[in-house]
């Protein structure tokens, strides 16, 4: 699956991405992000797969594509062939405010995985903690704050004042803000984009050594499907407040409201693809970019069972004769 899928993938993610980098500025997150919906909608009737959303822009009454049930792939027109099974988690765009501010680190996403290989997520709230591979084993989501700290400075050998935590900046993070500056760590407070910096936490050399703080749970799932492919950790609990939620856990056949959820919790998959496309320039992709003769973009495509990390870089060229390509 993951061979076949991958560049299909890739082709939905960028597409995706260039229809939300037109948008970038203009001060209209809805417009971004319902063009980047229909681009990935229109797109991945063209991927070889029987697939089914089970992560994605709501449920069918509330979202008019891209609704969590929602078939999609060829499958879903050609009903003679024989397509794989897949469940997909989307988030056509990553950092909706990001991307209509021009500001970094917005990217649009996709995961999927054989039947059941991804949690099916309410969207609520989580409680995260994200680390990369030198820390896994060494988080608690219960421990206090600073314990959580000094266990991955002591992972990576180094002083609890060398250490980055990003941290959603909302004021309902404002005793975890004052708990990591407590400490000596340091903080990078970010307007959106929680799954980008989870991605960044895993990556050695990015300058990020955790993200801590309550995000969407949609965007927990779909961390946990890249740090699979990235040997990182997220643990993770659900944000469970109102008897609405309970509501919406039971529709989900989520049984206990306060489990934490580790990493192969929120995506179980043996088989695993994790693509994503930079739309405003990133600390880990570069955003789209529009010249002349085309458009190009940079993602990144993890694969689980092929055990690939893939950084793409595209040059989509306009269809003329007498089109030039460039080195960079
Ligand atoms: P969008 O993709 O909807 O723009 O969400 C961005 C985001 O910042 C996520 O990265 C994060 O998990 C979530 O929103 C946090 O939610 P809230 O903005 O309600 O605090």
């Amino acid at each position: 699956m993951e061979r076949a899928l991958s560049l299909e993938f890739l082709a939905v993610v960028e597409q995706a991405a260039i229809a939300a980098a037109r948008t970038m500025g203009l001060g209209d997150g809805h417009k971004a992000d319902d063009v980047a919906v229909q681009a990935m909608r229109h797109e991945m009737d063209n991927v070889r797969m029987d697939g089914t959303i089970v992560i994605g822009e709501g449920e069918r009454d509330a979202a008019p594509m891209l609704y969590i049930g929602e078939k999609v792939g060829i499958a879903a027109r050609d009903k003679n062939g024989l397509y794989p099974a897949v469940d997909i988690a989307v988030d056509p765009l990553e950092g909706t405010n990001l991307c209509a501010t021009g500001a970094p680190n917005s990217i649009t996403v996709l995961a999927a995985s054989e039947k059941g290989g991804l949690l099916h997520a309410p969207d609520l709230y989580m409680e995260k903690i994200v680390v990369g591979p030198s820390c896994k084993g060494a988080i608690d989501l219960d421990a206090p704050v600073a314990d959580n700290l000094r266990a991955i400075a002591k992972r990576l050998d180094r002083g609890l004042e060398d250490l980055v935590v990003i941290v959603l900046d909302r004021p309902r993070h404002e005793k975890l803000i004052a708990e990591i500056r407590a400490t000596g760590a340091r903080i990078r407070l970010i307007g959106d984009g929680d799954l980008s910096a989870g991605i960044a936490a895993t990556v050695v050399g990015t300058g990020v050594h955790a993200v801590m703080g309550t995000g969407g749970a949609p965007e927990g799932v779909l961390t946990a499907a890249a740090l699979r492919c990235l040997n990182g950790q997220i643990l993770a609990r659900l944000v469970v407040t109102k008897p609405e939620h309970h509501e919406r856990l039971a529709k989900m056949g989520i049984k206990d409201p306060k489990r934490i959820y580790d990493t192969e919790d929120l995506a179980p998959g043996k088989r695993i693809i994790f693509a994503c496309t930079g739309v405003t320039e990133g600390s880990l992709l570069r955003g789209v970019r529009f010249f002349g003769e085309g458009t190009r973009t940079q993602s990144l495509i993890l694969t689980l069972d092929e055990r690939q990390v893939r950084f793409i870089d595209t040059v989509h060229l306009e269809k003329r004769p007498d089109v030039k390509v460039r080195f960079s």
